[in-house]
């Protein structure tokens, strides 16, 4: 059968997956490279990955990620430059003024987009921002600068480099409802003040059973705004352990998702939080669920594997 990243190419959308740089070697960097046209560093681009002492650079996670993905043609999705979480505790409980705090971040941000000009495709600039009812979320940035944080490293991305393009990325925004209609109108607003924002990234964290029916509509409502939509962390998980019969819906699940991309033009395309459910964060943060990804602990393809090549 066709690697799932030609399937994709032959329908205009990329097909990429979050890795673990540390573990690309053997079948999983075999398996990375031949099935996914992106790669996302699941976690060595985070600040607290790269800088986790003020003024101390390691960008060896980062490099290590970038430089499989160019050898095999592949994609890049920078993840992340401006997140609550996984941030430097000197960042999270310094003591900070408006302009201070704002000049940390845009000199991370451009630090980290130089860096990597011409070799990240598309950048998650901004994480998460907001709250489950769709309000800004009183992070250090949002406590300090209010949404103005948002458009300023933005702004800082595109001047380190012009042609990546630029995503804000949140969790349960799959659905239309209370938090994506805060994303709406947030990205709305910025395109009003010129902000450079080229894409909405949708993470789809999602659970067995649970697409939401609205996700073609909403991913549509947001490309009729002007910008880009992508599935960007996608995972389906389910009670531990698997069945036959949860293995079976999960593969609807992940093809109704990938239906829901390839139906809006604008998508530009799906990744997945890790390709193998041995290397998937789900077990660790939602104690007693798992087995949320494309292949099982022993790198065999599992039934929604062929859910998502039978919509390409
Ligand atoms: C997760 C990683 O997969 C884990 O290895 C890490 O311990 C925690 O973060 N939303 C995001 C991702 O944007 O960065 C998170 O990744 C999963 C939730």
């Amino acid at each position: 059968d066709a690697p799932l990243r030609d399937l994709a190419a032959a329908r205009g959308v990329y097909l990429g997956t979050a890795v673990t740089g540390g573990k690309l070697t053997g079948g999983y960097a075999d398996t990375a490279a031949t099935q996914f046209d992106s790669i996302t560093p699941g976690n060595e681009m985070k600040w607290d990955a790269v800088e986790s002492v003020r003024g101390q650079f390691d960008w060896a996670g980062a490099d290590r990620v970038v430089a499989f993905a160019e050898a095999h043609a592949q994609k890049v999705r920078g993840h992340t430059l401006v997140w609550h979480s996984q941030l430097p505790s000197w960042v999270n409980n310094g003591t900070w003024t408006a302009d201070t705090l704002r000049t940390v971040m845009t000199d991370h941000v451009t630090t980290e987009v130089s860096r990597y000009k011409g070799r990240v495709d598309h950048w998650d600039v901004v994480n998460e921002p907001l709250n489950e009812d769709g309000t800004l979320r009183r992070s250090v940035f949002g406590a300090t600068l209010g949404e103005s944080y948002i458009a300023d490293a933005f702004r800082a991305a595109r001047a380190a480099d012009p042609a990546a393009k630029l995503y804000v990325n949140d969790y349960s925004t799959d659905a239309i409802g209370a938090k994506s209609d805060g994303m709406y109108d947030l990205v709305k607003r910025l395109l009003a003040q010129g902000v450079p924002i080229d894409g909405v990234g949708f993470q789809a964290h999602l659970i067995l059973g649970q697409v939401p029916a609205s996700m073609e509509a909403n991913l549509r409502r947001f490309a009729d705004l002007g910008v880009d939509v992508a599935v960007t962390e996608l995972d389906i998980r389910m009670t531990l352990p698997a069945t036959a019969e949860k293995l079976d819906r999960q593969k609807s699940d992940y093809a109704a998702v990938m239906r829901a991309c390839l139906a809006v033009t604008r998508c530009a395309g799906v990744t997945v939080w890790g390709f193998t459910d041995s290397d998937s964060w789900i077990p660790d943060f939602f104690p007693g669920e798992g087995a949320a990804t494309l292949y099982d602990e022993g790198l065999n393809p599992k039934p929604a594997y062929a859910g998502v090549a039978g919509t390409l």
